[in-house]
């Protein structure tokens, strides 16, 4: 198995890990911010009463949804797509599809930290600060240098492969770093790598420019 697919193992399966200690918790309401082509609304033990947010874009939320209803899939959760650009006025459309702030949250943020420009990040985490009663979680993914992920050969070779141009979509401006500024907003955070993640499930993963570059923040508000 190359890289991505080592990668694409570990780093789920670490996100699973941190709805699952939620779950564990009593937490019954969850966000999935970008929320791509992500099963866990479908795959996870979620607990009665839980209500699963996912964010992104129409076209991307449109295609799963036919997809998995084609499949005879079904949600264990109350599953509540959300269609709304995560740069601008996401929250309202989270409040009004039912969002209840009074509750802890599980929120994840995998693969989409890169796609936002500072402040939009910036303003991304000040929301979900906003909207977290105390007791939830976050996990969130992001490049210590996004500049340098988009100079990785095996970044330039996946985007070749699939006709696209990386530096179009993502933001290599420099932003602060994102366990501290979670920190700074009263979270207690645990960093990780993708190799600490393998390790710790006995899976055999040799360092590489692309899987350094990669951390992993599990955050938990008091
Ligand atoms: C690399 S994929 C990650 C998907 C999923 N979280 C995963 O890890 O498999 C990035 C996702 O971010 C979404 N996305 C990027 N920018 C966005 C924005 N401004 N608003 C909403 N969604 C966005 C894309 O549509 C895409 O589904």
């Amino acid at each position: 198995m190359g890289v991505p697919g080592r990668l694409h193992g570990a780093a789920p399966r670490a996100f699973d890990d941190h709805f699952l200690r939620a779950i564990d918790g009593g937490v019954t309401q969850a966000v999935i911010l970008a929320s791509g082509l992500d099963t866990r609304a479908y795959r996870l033990g979620w607990r009665d009463g839980t209500a699963v947010y996912e964010i992104d874009q129409p076209g991307v939320l449109d295609f799963k949804l036919r997809v998995l209803r084609g499949a005879g899939a079904a949600p264990r959760c109350a599953l509540r797509p959300i269609a709304v650009d995560l740069r601008d006025g996401w929250a309202a459309a989270l409040d009004g599809a039912g969002f209840d702030t009074s509750r802890p949250t599980a929120w994840l943020a995998e693969g989409l930290l890169p796609f936002l420009p500072p402040d939009a990040e910036e303003h991304l985490l000040r929301e979900i600060h906003r909207l977290s009663a105390p007791g939830s979680h976050l996990a969130a993914e992001y490049f210590t240098d996004v500049r340098r992920a988009l100079e990785n050969p095996m970044m330039q070779q996946n985007a070749a492969i699939m006709g696209i141009q990386m530096t179009d979509l993502m933001s290599s401006a420099p932003r602060p770093g994102l366990a501290e500024r979670l920190a700074e907003l009263g979270w207690h955070t645990r960093l990780m790598t993708v190799l600490q993640e393998a390790a710790a499930h006995r899976r055999a993963l040799s360092s590489t420019a692309m899987l350094d570059n990669i951390r992993h923040v599990f955050a938990r508000l008091r």
